[in-house]
């Protein structure tokens, strides 16, 4: 299925608007599974970073249906996630590998030695290490073929949240452990029981790794995104908005944006 979108061009990026979120995941389908045939004719594998959040869980149902009816195998695809609370239990539905398992891993043919999400169990000694190694095993595989993105009503883009750090600093950021920012604290309130509730803590992949993949598929859908979005695309660069760090390698990233996620655009 074709559908239809308006194309345009920010700081370099490509975006691309459609009328609501269920077109947006239409396309970012589309766009995975080029993705995926295009880096399994050159190289018998794909590797995927992967995303959480309300925004992709179409996203997965789309994937696994195309898993269901005979359409694509994840046999020979590698996924890593972009983040994980810290600490937690893979087993606390609030995980991000239980939301991986729920919406993806258990739909589909992923081995799940392939099917990687940073460990919210590590004890707190071996955090860097841990993190250092996700990078690390990336590096190994050969890179992301595309990293999947959603972005935070601060702009945070996996857990990596605004920071007054100089851009070029803030560039190199690599995986790590982290504390939440209070707006992210506060969206995440209702899936923890209240705002006093969320886990301040979280690992994330770094600035570095996401801005080294492949190529980069942001969505955004929903009015309460405009403004970061806007901002994102048409404002300064700055590490207090991280998603704006996607323009210094504005030629790999797609924005797939719905109406009301692009009305802050010109
Ligand atoms: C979460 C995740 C991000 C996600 C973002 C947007 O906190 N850490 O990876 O992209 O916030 O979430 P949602 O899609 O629910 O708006």
């Amino acid at each position: 299925m074709s559908i239809p979108f308006r194309e345009s061009d920010y700081s370099g990026m490509k975006v691309l608007v459609v009328p609501d979120a269920w077109q947006a995941s239409l396309i970012a389908v589309e766009s995975i599974l080029k993705v995926i045939q295009s880096a399994q004719d050159e190289r018998g594998r794909a590797v995927l970073g992967l995303a959480t959040g309300s925004t992709p869980e179409t996203v997965y149902a789309h994937l696994v249906e195309r898993h269901r009816t005979g359409f694509l195998s994840f046999q020979n695809i590698t996924t890593y996630n972009l983040d994980e609370y810290y600490p937690i239990s893979p087993l606390d539905p609030k995980s991000y590998r239980s939301y991986m398992h729920r919406h993806l891993f258990s739909h589909v043919d992923i081995a799940p030695h392939r099917a990687h999400v940073l460990d919210g169990t590590v004890p707190e000694a071996y955090v860097a290490e841990h993190a250092a190694q996700f990078d690390h095993w990336i590096e190994a595989d050969g890179g992301l073929d595309v990293q999947l993105l959603g972005i935070g009503r601060n702009g945070h883009v996996g857990f990596n949240e605004p920071t007054d750090l100089p851009v070029e600093q803030a560039l190199r950021l690599a995986t790590r452990l982290v504390e939440l920012h209070m707006i992210t604290r506060a969206d995440a309130a209702r899936e923890f029981g209240g705002v006093d509730h969320v886990i301040p803590r979280a690992l994330t992949v770094g600035v570095a790794s996401i801005l080294a993949a492949r190529s980069i598929l942001m969505i955004a859908t929903g009015a309460h995104k405009a403004e970061a979005v806007a901002c994102a695309l048409n404002g300064p660069m700055t590490a207090e908005l991280p998603a704006s760090l996607l323009q210094t390698v504005a030629d790999k990233v797609t924005w797939v944006l719905d109406e009301p996620a692009a009305q802050g655009l010109p």
